[in-house]
Formats: C-alpha cells, sequence, structure tokens
C-alpha cells in the first residue's frame, strides 16, 4: 500500500521502530518525518533511514496526510497544541500511539468538533517488528484512512480493530503489560533453572526458545490453549506433579486479579488524562 507523506511527532523508541516498519515495508524515507526536542535523535533517525526531522512539529507537520503521535502522555498536550493550526486547516488522520490518552481528550485538545482519529494500542515487540497492537476509529476516519492507519501499524507487527475505544483499557491490561507477565515468569523459570544446577546462558536460551515454541506452537496450530497445555501434562508425570502446586496456590486466579488490576489501573489513568 502506498503511504502518503506522513509525519511523526516525537523521535523516540516507537518512532524509530515506525520508521524502521515502515521502511522495510517499502515506504519512501522522503515521505516520512520526525520531529523532537533532541537533536541527537533526530540526527539518528536522518542518518540511519534518510529521512526528515526537525526539532520543529509544525515544521514536519506541513503537507502530511497522517500525523502520528509518539510522545509520552504527558507531553501528549503541549505536542498537539504545537500543530492544532495545521491540524484545524488540513484536517489530516490522527494516529495516536500514546497510551491511555483518550480521542475525546485529543479532539478537545486539538479545538476540534470531531476528527478523523486513530488510537492504538501497540507493546514493546513492535520494536523487533513483533508488536500487537489493537487500533480504535472515531467516526470521522474514512475506509481508506482506516486502511492506511491499519498498514502503518502493520509495519511493526499485527493489528486489529476494536469497535468501543473503552474495551482499549482491556488491551493495554492483556497485550499492552502483557510482555512484562511472560517476560517475568520467564525471569523466574531462569532463576530456578539456574539454582537447579544449570549455568545461566543455558538457563536462559531453555526459557526463551520454550517462550517462543509454545507461542509459535499456539499460533500455528490453532489449537485451544488447554488442549495444548493437557498434552504436555501426563498422569502421573512431571507437569501434572507442577501444576498440583500451581492449582493449590489458585496461580490461575491469582493472574487473572492481577489483570484486572491493570485493567483499572488503565481505566484510571485514561481519566486523569482527560
Ligand atoms: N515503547 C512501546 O513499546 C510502547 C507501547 C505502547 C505504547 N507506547 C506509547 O508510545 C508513546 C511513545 O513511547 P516511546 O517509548 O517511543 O517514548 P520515548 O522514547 O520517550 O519517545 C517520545 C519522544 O517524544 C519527545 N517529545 C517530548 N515532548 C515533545 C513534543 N512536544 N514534541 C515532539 N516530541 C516531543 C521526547 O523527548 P524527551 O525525551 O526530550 O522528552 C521523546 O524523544 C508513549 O505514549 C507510550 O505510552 C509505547
Amino acid at each position: 500500500m502506498i503511504i502518503p507523506k506522513i509525519a511523526i511527532i516525537g523521535g523516540g523508541n516507537m518512532a524509530s521502530s515506525l520508521v524502521t516498519g515502515l521502511c522495510h515495508a517499502g515506504c519512501n524515507p522522503k515521505n516520512i518525518g520526525a520531529s523532537d526536542p533532541n537533536r541527537y535523535k533526530l540526527t539518528r533517525l536522518h542518518r540511519k533511514f534518510g529521512i526528515h526531522t526537525s526539532l520543529d512539529n509544525m515544521t514536519v507537520t506541513k503537507e502530511s496526510q497522517i500525523i502520528v503521535f509518539a510522545v509520552k502522555p504527558q507531553h501528549l498536550r503541549e505536542a498537539a497544541k504545537s500543530i492544532a493550526v495545521f491540524i484545524k486547516k488540513q484536517l489530516p488522520l490522527i494516529l495516536s500511539i500514546v497510551a491511555g490518552v483518550r480521542t475525546q481528550t485529543i479532539q478537545k485538545v486539538l479545538g476540534l468538533k470531531t476528527g478523523a482519529i486513530v488510537r492504538s494500542m501497540p507493546n514493546t515487540p513492535a520494536l523487533i517488528g513483533q508488536g500487537m497492537t489493537a487500533l480504535y476509529a472515531t467516526r470521522a476516519v474514512s475506509v481508506q484512512q482506516k486502511r492506511l492507519a491499519e498498514a502503518i501499524m502493520q509495519s511493526v507487527g499485527c493489528t486489529a480493530w476494536i469497535k468501543d475505544e473503552a474495551l482499549l483499557d482491556v488491551v493495554t491490561a492483556i497485550s499492552g503489560s502483557g510482555p512484562a507477565y511472560f517476560l517475568g515468569l520467564m525471569e523466574a523459570l531462569e532463576a530456578v533453572a539456574i539454582e537447579l544446577g544449570l549455568h545461566s546462558p543455558m538457563a536462559h536460551t531453555l526459557v526463551v526458545q520454550t517462550a517462543l515454541g509454545s507461542a509459535t506452537l499456539a499460533l500455528k496450530t490453532k489449537k485451544k490453549l488447554s488442549h495444548l497445555r493437557a498434552q504436555v501434562t501426563s498422569k502421573g508425570g512431571t507437569t501434572e506433579a507442577a501444576f498440583k502446586v500451581l492449582n493449590a496456590a489458585r496461580t490461575k486466579e491469582i493472574i487473572q486479579k492481577a489483570v484486572r488490576a491493570a485493567f483499572l489501573r488503565s481505566k484510571q489513568l485514561g481519566l486523569v488524562e482527560e
């Protein structure tokens, strides 16, 4: 898909992975611009990809049909205000990857009654092109603009649309925070592997490859997770011994309680940003 001129406001980690993804997807670097207050980050982006960069948000925004907000939530107001005049006049597609800031808040900050805004929630594996991003579009977003937003986020992984913006709080608690849940489990496995006698690099490889293999198995076979787990859990065997301990400690319920806490926190943070 041909991506028209795109301006990324904020030249940090996510901007860098988006530029990498877009360039790999065949997007012309000359059609990509990025702005950031940090000259060093801009020079790096320019040298690596040949994209247009500026310390001034308005300079990169000019003539862009898509504006991507890639700043931290606390910087969104300032960033949006700096280009509000252009947005009000040209009505480009706005794609926000800013965690927790609702489309209504973005509209309010920009002084828009309605606006073509797509809000998305990627996760950290996007940094290596393996992200999972959920997207939500306001009513003013056209079918073509939805395709564009999807293509941009697909350059750093998989995407899925949601119809109700409130569900982004669930997405945040599952796939947004999700990498930390899996990595936390992997940390625990790695530590016990070392305690039981494996040397550190071996423990690390076993854990990481097992996580990757399990996720790939679930993805490729499309079998139910419970079925795949049962396949490893033979009666009287080692996995059953482990699950007896996990079940006695009500591990499943504790994990679900933790995810509910993340969901509630996401809702609270969204209210603070309004
Ligand atoms: N990293 C992820 O995997 C991930 C996942 C989900 C969502 N997100 C969301 O994506 C957004 C960006 O995350 P990130 O990890 O890329 O953050 P980051 O590395 O801190 O990048 C943000 C950049 O924006 C710059 N900035 C601050 N104010 C600005 C302004 N007014 N105009 C232009 N640029 C400005 C910052 O400069 P200074 O450093 O000088 O302030 C920084 O370089 C966040 O809202 C985050 O919640 C990230």
